[in-house]
């Protein structure tokens, strides 16, 4: 019973601005913020916040080591973090105006230099109780994904970035793939009729989330928890990191909705996308709250 995750590991680097620079144009940035990113790093968060044995696959640049160091002390297994001399750590400039409009450049740097042999000598010691996660922000994705579907483990798939051709190749190994609803919605024009796979997990913002068994047609919805939000950044990746996590411990369908629904709504509540993720103990006093 552990989650592996092959994912992207960024440094986010924010700058708040007036406003947008235009083509040519240089600009004095009022206030520079660096946190943890990459949709996979916070998966893998989310994952060990809630309280499953987690373990990250994937690549970064040679230094940046309080990177490895804010996951390792969030519960992340690291030792299956390379560090590569010849790459960069993945990172992200993002640009923020007053009214919090962005432009953004990733720069995925090692998180596409991930040594395809390592990933499956790692993944060999995947037992049946495990889970893989992925999404698209690495290489290796559809030699992991089999890799893992071969020792029986389940394997859920974020299909973000959407890409088309990424999601169409690595399906035939994925049992749950985890979209939100403007994914779900290319995924649908894009592959019409039935697809390969176990279940969907579908986020539809501040309107919840459902969740479809593709096998027994049976579908469970989860309404949003109301909160102001503050920041939606990393909403998806809470959601998904809580709901894998909740599964690794044995909870059904619709109470893994329902923990991952508290935590993504307690994320939108906070600035900030890694380092914003609640812990298991939050959620749970989210929850009674709820209740009571
Ligand atoms: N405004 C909000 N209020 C409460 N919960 C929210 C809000 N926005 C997102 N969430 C929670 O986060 C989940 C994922 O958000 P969504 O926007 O669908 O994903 P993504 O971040 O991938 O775009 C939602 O299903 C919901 O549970
Ligand atoms: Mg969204």
């Amino acid at each position: 019973m552990a989650i592996w995750n092959l994912g992207s590991v960024n440094i986010d680097h924010v700058y708040h601005l007036d406003r947008l620079p235009h083509p040519g144009e240089t600009l004095a940035a009022q206030r520079y913020a660096q946190g943890l990113g990459g949709k996979g790093a916070n998966q893998s968060v989310a994952a060990a916040r809630a309280g499953a044995v987690t373990r990250h696959l994937g690549a970064m640049g040679a230094g940046d080591a309080w990177v490895a160091a804010r996951l390792q002390d969030s519960g992340v297994d690291v030792s299956g973090i390379a560090r590569l001399d010849d790459q960069v750590t993945g990172h992200a400039i993002i640009l923020l105006d007053r009214d919090a409009e962005n432009s953004i450049v990733i720069h995925p740097g090692a998180n596409r230099a991930v040594s395809e042999a390592a990933l499956s000598d790692a993944l060999a010691a995947m037992t049946p109780a495990d889970t893989l996660l992925l999404q698209n922000e690495t290489n290796g994705q559809v030699a992991a994904a089999r890799a893992a579907a071969v020792q029986g483990a389940r394997v859920i798939y974020s299909a973000a970035p959407f890409d088309l051709d990424a999601v169409r190749a690595v399906m035939p190994h994925v049992a749950i793939l985890a979209m939100n609803e403007g994914e779900a919605e290319q995924l649908f024009s894009g592959v019409p009729g039935d697809l390969p796979v176990q279940g969907l997990l579908i986020t539809r913002g501040a309107e919840g989330a459902e969740y479809r068994c593709l096998t027994t047609g049976q579908v469970f919805s989860q309404p949003s928890f109301k909160v102001s939000p503050v920041d939606t950044t990393g909403a998806g990746d809470t959601f998904t990191g809580y709901f894998a996590a909740a599964l690794d411990q044995g909870a059904d369908i619709a109470g893994a909705l329902r923990l991952a629904s508290a935590a993504a709504a307690l994320k939108v509540t906070r600035a900030g996308t890694g380092d914003a993720i609640p812990t298991r103990a939050e959620v749970d006093a989210f929850l009674a709250a709820q209740s009571a």
